[in-house]
């Protein structure tokens, strides 16, 4: 699904960060990332979903060369690869709701309603649905349960 062959990566000219990065990673694999702050985490993720193109080496996602993707070809790529951000990403002008079910809509999926309200009980945030990102507080929002009853 995602091949590495040497791949390197540097955001200064001539310093590289990730260098020589050999890998498979292939559907339905489970894969953790540690190391320590700094150590380039976050950048591999970026490359694995094409958000930085590899300086160096060969990268390969779904049977193409990223680097010979399109702008289209890149958009596409995107569409099959789910990220969670360690900071969270909302559109500030839609809805909580409409920013959950924002991947399907994008990816022209129907959003399966009772799905998204589940979703919502799930964590809690029922009350806050129709709110805008920029309206919430973490102080509004009681920490939700595991597992949801
Ligand atoms: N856009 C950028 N431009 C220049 N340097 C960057 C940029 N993003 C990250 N770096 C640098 O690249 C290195 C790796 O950063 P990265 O965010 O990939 O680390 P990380 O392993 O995800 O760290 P953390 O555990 O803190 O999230 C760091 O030295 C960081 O300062
Ligand atoms: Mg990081």
């Amino acid at each position: 699904m995602i091949e590495m062959q040497g791949v390197s990566f540097g955001y200064l000219e001539g310093e590289p960060l990730l260098s020589d990065m050999t890998l498979s990673l292939q559907p339905g694999s489970f894969h953790f990332l540690t190391g320590p702050s700094g150590a380039g985490k976050t950048t591999f993720l970026r490359l694995c979903y094409a958000d930085l193109l590899p300086a160096g080496g060969q990268m390969v996602a779904f049977d193409q060369d990223v680097r010979a993707l399109s702008r289209d070809g890149i958009a596409a790529l995107r569409r099959r690869v789910g990220v969670v951000h360690q900071d969270p990403q909302f559109l500030d002008h839609l809805p909580v709701a409409e920013n959950i079910a924002l991947p399907l809509t994008v990816s022209g999926e129907a959003v399966d309603m009772k799905e998204l309200r589940e979703l919502l009980i799930w964590v809690q945030m029922t009350q806050q649905a129709r709110s805008l990102p920029p309206e919430l507080s973490g102080a509004n929002v009681s920490a939700p349960r595991w597992p949801a009853r």
